[in-house]
């Protein structure tokens, strides 16, 4: 995991806080402005004036991941999984009756996540777990924090996919399907062609060449989800691209950009 890989979860983190100051905000985040300062603030600033379609993709999935985690929560789930997390304040925000959550990142991450929720006296029932969850074995990593492999559990996979080598998402996603009995699991990921730069757009490639030169390279890309779960022998509870969440979630705001056709959001079971 690259440095820049890490810087990524500040410019979320800014682009996330910035809903709540909407008149009718799409959620509310009132933990996450303990992260920012002015240098978080100047590097999204630079990143969102290269693309305003940046801050749009991340608050429709923090959106979307919001609303499956709290009806996952209402359904009764106790576990909560964050692979990736970043600075993500669910575990503080989310907190129904005696949901536990795990959350794994690099240790810089976590240990400055737990110290200034702290200063900020913010309490959430959460386990960091530092370290890296493809080269550290996930399963090693959550068997040595109490994790209850036979209990319901929602995995939440944010942000990472399009970082990581596809190999590597395919083995995270066969790690889960093979060692927890019952889960949800919903992450984000580019089209294919995104990656490829074959979209057909040439505002998405200036996009990422740009986002590339300042940050962390996009990698992977899936052109077809359905293809993947039938491989894996895993269902398909939701997917959508975050245009469509766009038109569902803003229906009198106009499309900032084309690249939120080739950005989704999906949740999957295992077939029982
Ligand atoms: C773009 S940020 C997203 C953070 C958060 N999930 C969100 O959406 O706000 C990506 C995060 O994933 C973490 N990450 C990426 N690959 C990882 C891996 N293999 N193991 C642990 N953490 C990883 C990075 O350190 C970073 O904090």
């Amino acid at each position: 995991m690259s440095k820049n890989v890490t810087a990524t979860a500040f410019v979320v983190a800014e682009f996330r806080a910035e809903e709540n100051a909407e008149t009718a905000p799409l959620y509310t985040d009132n933990v996450v402005k303990i992260w920012l300062n002015e240098e978080t603030k100047r590097i999204a600033g630079e990143i969102a004036q290269n693309s305003p379609a940046a801050k749009e993709m991340i608050k429709l999935r923090t959106k979307y991941f919001d609303d499956v985690l709290s009806n996952q929560i209402l359904a009764g789930c106790k576990q909560v999984v964050i692979l990736g997390s970043g600075l993500d304040t669910r575990a503080a925000r989310m907190n129904g009756e005696s949901v536990a959550y795990w959350e794994i990142d690099d240790r810089a991450t976590l240990e400055l996540k737990a110290s200034t929720l702290k200063a900020n006296k913010v309490t959430a029932n959460v386990r960091y777990i530092p370290g890296d969850y493809v080269q550290d074995d996930l399963i090693a990593l959550l068997k040595q924090n109490d994790f209850d492999f036979e209990q319901a559990t929602y995995f939440l996979w944010e942000g990472n996919t399009t970082l990581l080598a596809k190999k590597d998402v395919i083995f995270v996603l066969e790690q889960i399907r093979d060692n927890v009995k019952s889960f949800k699991l919903s992450f984000d990921y580019m089209s294919e062609k995104v990656i490829a730069r074959t979209t057909g757009y040439q505002d998405i490639n200036d996009y990422i060449d740009k986002y590339e030169s300042m940050y962390a390279p996009w990698i992977t890309g899936f052109e077809n989800i359905e293809t993947l779960t039938e491989e894996l022998q895993l269902k398909i509870i939701d997917n959508f691209s975050t245009a469509e969440l766009h038109q569902q979630y803003r229906p009198h705001r106009s499309l900032e950009s084309n690249l939120l056709k080739f950005y989704f959001v999906c949740t999957l079971e295992n077939a029982v």
